[in-house]
């Protein structure tokens, strides 16, 4: 399998590239639309082809690149079935299993961060998305952000995965970039409570400010964005 962690400085997202060494199939998980030409030219480079495009979940910290990959590549763009986003190709539902080749990837349904949050199991390693972040959970307090569904998610889902499965989030602020299940189990300071109330009162406690970015990914997001103002020159360099 290739795999490459990708990284976009201005919202500190983190971009995976997952593909096949045999069939060249490649797929993309939350593209940044100002970096799909760096995504592009790696595809090329590494000689594969771009199957699949997909979001963990409606973002509001940066404009996806769905859209765009779509129109560039043809590849079917996906999202999970509880997002309000209509212009992806395909839905997936809890359970479902995405296939490159000899790859498999299992949907997990993890709401909590967003109501249409997913994460994506291989075989050893869990892209969580916003779901579970290195030393830190992603925030419960808009696009119907639950914390009690978080909890649900976190406790009777991920982290009933295998310790030693590997966890790549959807970002990170602090220069982390991969952990384990077992290593935030004991070192997470948002797991360290003992039930799902003390969990919902930590999580309302945050205050924390809105993205900067939020008024204009938001909808932006929701048609894949692929409005005419922020495509990018994908001839460009
Ligand atoms: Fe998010």
């Amino acid at each position: 399998m290739i795999f490459r962690q990708l990284f976009d400085y201005e919202s500190c997202t983190y971009t995976y590239l997952i593909a096949d060494g045999q069939s060249r199939e490649a797929l993309l998980v939350d593209p940044v639309v100002g970096n799909a030409t760096q995504y592009l030219k790696l595809l090329s480079e590494l000689d594969l082809k771009l199957i699949y495009a997909i979001d963990t979940h409606v973002h509001a910290d940066h404009i996806t690149g769905l859209g765009v990959l779509q129109r560039a590549t043809a590849c079917t763009t996906i999202m999970g079935e509880k997002s309000r986003s209509d212009c992806v190709t395909a839905k997936v539902s809890d359970g479902d299993q995405i296939k490159i080749n000899n790859i498999d990837i299992s949907v997990i349904y993890t709401p909590g961060h967003t109501d249409d949050s997913y994460s994506f199991l291989l075989s050893d390693r869990v892209l969580t998305g916003d779901t579970l972040l290195i030393r830190g959970t992603g925030r419960t307090d808009f696009q119907n952000g639950n914390p009690s569904a978080q909890y649900d998610s976190l406790f009777n889902k991920l982290l009933k995965l295998p310790d030693e499965i590997l966890v790549y989030p959807g970002h990170d602020y602090n220069g982390m970039t991969v952990s384990t299940i077992g290593e935030e189990k004991n070192n997470n300071p948002r797991l360290q409570i003992s039930s799902e109330d003390e969990y919902v009162q930590l999580m309302n406690g945050l205050k924390l400010d809105n993205p900067r970015m939020m008024d204009i990914a938001v909808p932006a997001n929701l048609v894949c964005g692929i409005g005419d103002s922020i495509m990018p020159d994908l001839n460009g360099s």
